[in-house]
């Protein structure tokens, strides 16, 4: 296996126990966790681009977070209508997306 050129982590508020707890989930986050496997797929970046779910970041008032390593960019506030710019200018493109940007 390839390391990715992407790892995209994506809050669901997820606990060591299998309870969800926080905030991000309450705000569409399964649904931004499927957008970014749906365009990964779609775009035939399966074997560069991860995507997982994590726990908290505690940033919850700003969640959902998404974060994008090894870039170290962190995005608040994301929903599920933005996965589509972020893979377009960040992933492919190279440049983060300000506006989202913490
Ligand atoms: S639950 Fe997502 S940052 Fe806290």
């Amino acid at each position: 296996m390839n390391k990715p050129k992407y790892h995209i982590f994506v809050c669901t508020s997820s606990r060591p126990n299998g309870q969800q707890k926080g905030f991000c989930h309450t705000k569409s986050a399964g649904d931004l966790l499927s957008n970014f496997m749906e365009e990964i797929e779609e775009r035939g970046l399966g074997g560069e681009v991860f995507v997982s779910n994590t726990g908290c970041f505690a940033l919850c008032e700003k969640g959902p977070i998404v974060v994008v390593y090894p870039d170290n960019v962190w995005y608040g506030a994301v929903s599920p209508d933005d996965v589509e710019e972020i893979m377009d200018e960040h992933i492919e493109g190279g440049k983060p997306v300000k506006r989202l940007e913490l």
